[in-house]
């Protein structure tokens, strides 16, 4: 299914990212790994960018090509590093990339954005979700996180809601919608991967614990690649807007819990 796609995954140094990449060149994709850092094996071509910034992302496009099929953002920070360099990262740096991506891929041609089960509460915190999500161009994000409040303990939740919401409106944006470009979110719950340990930091053990109990195991990045790469295949070409929970039944579980059912 993605014989020949040229694909553009970022976070390709480690865990989701890496497998992504490895996986679908083992498909026959032409990938374009991104990263901070230097991959150990790259699985194809190899950008270094920083997508914390605006010129970051600039200059990864400069040296991208004309055409390209499909976009991984898969790169992301677990929030030790605080509100803005996480708001950063985690959303608008890689809004920037879709967006400034978005006339080189060609019709029909997909984004997959790695979200999180922390991003659950979107519907909770609508507001600042929208309003975070909202903010225009590539922001002072030092200036947005104090005007939203977002503290460092809770800016990794809130830069996943802000995600999930974009994804949500993303889809039907004149930029990506008028030339068939499917908007996609995945979502996934605790993965083995090294921002775990992070996580654990920063949400806490109970948390993180109570996460994998319910279903029984933590994922693994292998669990988490194959649904992203079918996001970006024509085998979902009629999945848009959509946040798929890749975590073993864990949002069941939490919907059954607040829902009650
Ligand atoms: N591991 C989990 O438990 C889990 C759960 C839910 C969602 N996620 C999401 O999955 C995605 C991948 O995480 P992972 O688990 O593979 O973590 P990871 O730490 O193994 O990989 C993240 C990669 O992103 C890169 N990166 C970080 N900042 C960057 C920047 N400014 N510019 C370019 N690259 C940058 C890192 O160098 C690293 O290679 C993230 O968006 C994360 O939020 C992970």
């Amino acid at each position: 299914m993605l014989f020949g796609k040229t694909l553009l995954i970022t976070g390709v140094a480690s865990g989701i990212g890496a497998r992504t990449a490895e996986l679908a060149a083992h498909m026959g994709a032409d990938v374009i790994g991104v990263d901070l850092r230097r991959p150990q094996a790259a699985a194809g071509a190899f950008i270094e960018a920083d997508l914390a910034s605006a010129e970051g992302v600039a200059g990864l496009l400069a040296r991208l090509p004309r055409r390209i099929d499909a976009l991984c953002n898969v790169a992301g920070i677990s929030g030790t590093l605080g509100a803005a360099t996480t708001l950063a990262v985690n959303f608008y740096g890689l809004r920037a990339l879709s967006e400034q991506v978005a006339p080189r891929l060609r019709e029909g041609g997909a984004i997959v954005n790695v979200a999180s089960i922390a991003g659950f509460g979107w519907r909770a915190n609508l507001e600042r979700a929208k309003l975070l999500s909202e903010e225009p161009g590539f922001p002072d994000v030092a200036a947005v996180a104090a005007k939203y409040g977002v503290k460092d303990e809770e800016c990794y939740p809130v830069s996943k809601e802000a995600l999930l919401v974009w994804t949500f409106r993303a889809a039907h944006q004149p930029l990506f919608r008028e030339r068939g470009i499917r908007v996609n979110a995945v979502s996934p719950g605790p993965v083995e991967t090294p921002i775990l340990t992070e996580f654990r930091r920063v949400l806490g053990d109970a948390r993180v614990d109570d996460d994998i109990a319910r279903v029984s195991r933590a994922g693994t990045s292998p669990d988490i690649a194959p649904p992203i790469l079918f996001l970006c295949s024509d085998g979902a070409r009629w999945i848009n807007g959509a946040n798929l929970a890749v975590d073993g039944g864990l949002e069941a579980s939490i919907n059954a819990q607040v829902l009650g059912f």
